[in-house]
């Protein structure tokens, strides 16, 4: 048996034919590990042949192609379906990515319990026993008469039991312990994990089966992290959550049938993870007081508004050159927000060291951040708390002007909904009709909004 030898690096799957140091596509250092390659193109070959429907070299047209109406299946978790841009889709191959502990295996075992009831679906578990996962079924009171399961780790005797049962759901938990025999490596390297992942894959596709894959992502990168998955798949989910909250965001980070960056949120409770359907305030618990330097901005997630508390502290610095901390924004973008503020606003925090802060480890990547961002900056520098029923969102711009952002209405009615009752916005978001219980200030230049705070 001759086989190549390759290196492939495990973060962003590129691929060389010398080791060397550092990865020259992701700059990553000793990121590269050795790969055979002869084997698994031979045992590629075996299933290879295209995609349901295909022949071979046919070439046709874009509308040539008879275009069905995908059929979407509902997993009958609702935060899942709204990532997922409306339920699974036949032949489609997703993975649910996250830290060990984050919760995948119980909400894979919770959805499957559900779809049982009205599809074929078979649950390999490589890491627990099927005894651990039938008492977990039990103690979260899910039905588990339909869900068929099989502890195994070959990917050959996987895809060999789901030819015969023809599931129409088959979940993989997970890709770093499943293994191929032809590929010598050890389960959880590099070439165990492509290699298991393409030949799952190639099985979906063929059969029209939903393939869902779980993905661990360690700190360190010691394992194949699903990077290396993520050209493969269709879709890719992360559950993420910081282990002292009991919330879990779950986020799609590639979609090829829906829109990416939507957000479910669930609760890790005693019975397993609850979704959280109404999940726009979660994050939003103040004490009784509010302190300077704390504000509320409305930001928007996917499809939702979702109302989040923005800290700023600004101190006197002893550094020669002040530091600037930010945690859940972009770095870069408070640099550039302190440089319109002082030369817009003429406040000038040079001397000082300024932290920021988004409360319950939420990332905004949004610009409506921007205006909050300078208030609460304003708001400790003047050591002047905000009022505590005050939103604040809008884009600023290095001109010192406030731009509109999108779905203005939406979030105004949102934290009208939550008792809030003043808001600072970009003129162009300002409300046509009032909206009940709200007062609006549009502001247009970042002076204007200096002035609504006195
Ligand atoms: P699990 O789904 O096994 O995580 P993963 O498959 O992502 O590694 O979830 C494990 C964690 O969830 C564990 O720390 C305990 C917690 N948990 C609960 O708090 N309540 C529950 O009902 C269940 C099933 C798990
Ligand atoms: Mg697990």
């Amino acid at each position: 048996m001759s086989s190549k030898l390759a290196y492939v690096c495990n973060d962003c799957g590129a691929d060389y034919r010398k080791w060397q140091g550092q990865c020259t596509d992701c700059n990553t250092w000793n990121s590269l590990s050795e790969v055979r390659l002869g084997s698994a193109s031979r045992s590629g070959k075996v299933l290879r042949g295209g995609f349901a429907g295909a022949v071979d070299g046919e070439v046709k047209t874009l509308s040539e192609i008879a275009l069905e109406e995908i059929p979407r299946i509902g997993t009958g978790v609702g935060e899942l379906d709204l990532v997922l841009g409306g339920g699974l889709v036949p032949g489609s191959a997703i993975l649910v990515g996250g830290e060990p502990g984050a919760g995948k295996s119980t909400l894979l075992l919770q959805m499957l319990c559900n779809l049982a009831e009205t599809q074929s679906a078979l649950y390999v578990t490589g890491e627990e026993s099927p005894q651990q996962v039938a008492m977990r079924a039990r103690r979260l009171n899910l039905a588990a008469q339909k869900l068929q399961i099989m502890a195994e780790t070959s990917v050959e005797t996987v895809c060999a039991v789901a030819q015969k049962k023809r599931p129409k759901i088959l979940v993989v938990d997970s890709i770093q312990v499943m293994h191929i025999e032809e590929v010598t490596s050890a389960p959880g390297s590099v070439s165990q994990v492509r290699e298991s992942a393409s030949m799952l894959v190639r099985f979906a596709k063929q059969t029209g089966t939903v393939l869902i894959v779980v993905g661990h992502v360690t700190k360190d990168g010691s394992l194949a992290g699903p990077k290396v998955l993520e050209h493969m798949i269709d879709c890719s989910l992360m559950l993420e959550g910081s282990s002292d909250s009991h919330f879990r965001t779950l986020r799609s980070h590639k979609n090829r049938f829906g829109a990416v960056n939507e957000l479910g949120v669930f609760a890790m409770t005693d019975k397993g993870l609850k979704e959280v359907a109404n999940p726009s305030a979660i994050f939003l618990q103040r004490g009784e007081e509010v302190s300077s330097g704390s504000v509320v901005m409305v930001v928007w997630e996917g499809t939702r508004p979702l109302l989040v508390e923005l800290q700023a502290l600004v101190d006197d610095s002893h550094l020669g050159n002040p530091r600037r901390v930010t945690v859940g924004l972009d770095h870069n973008r408070l640099s550039m927000l302190l440089a319109v503020l002082h030369r817009h606003g003429g406040i000038m925090v040079g001397d000082q060291d300024v932290f920021v802060n988004v409360v319950g480890g939420v990332k905004v990547l949004e610009t409506s951040a921007d205006l909050a961002l300078i208030l609460s900056v304003i708001s400790s520098f003047r050591d002047a708390p905000l009022p505590e029923d005050l939103v604040v969102f809008g884009e600023v711009g290095l001109a010192g002007e406030i731009r509109p952002v999108a779905n203005g209405q939406e979030r105004l009615r949102e934290a009208a909904k939550h008792g809030f009752k003043r808001a600072i916005v970009p003129v162009g978001n300002a409300p046509k009709q009032s909206i009940q219980g709200m007062t609006v200030i549009p502001v247009r230049r970042v002076t204007e909004a200096l002035e609504a705070l006195s």
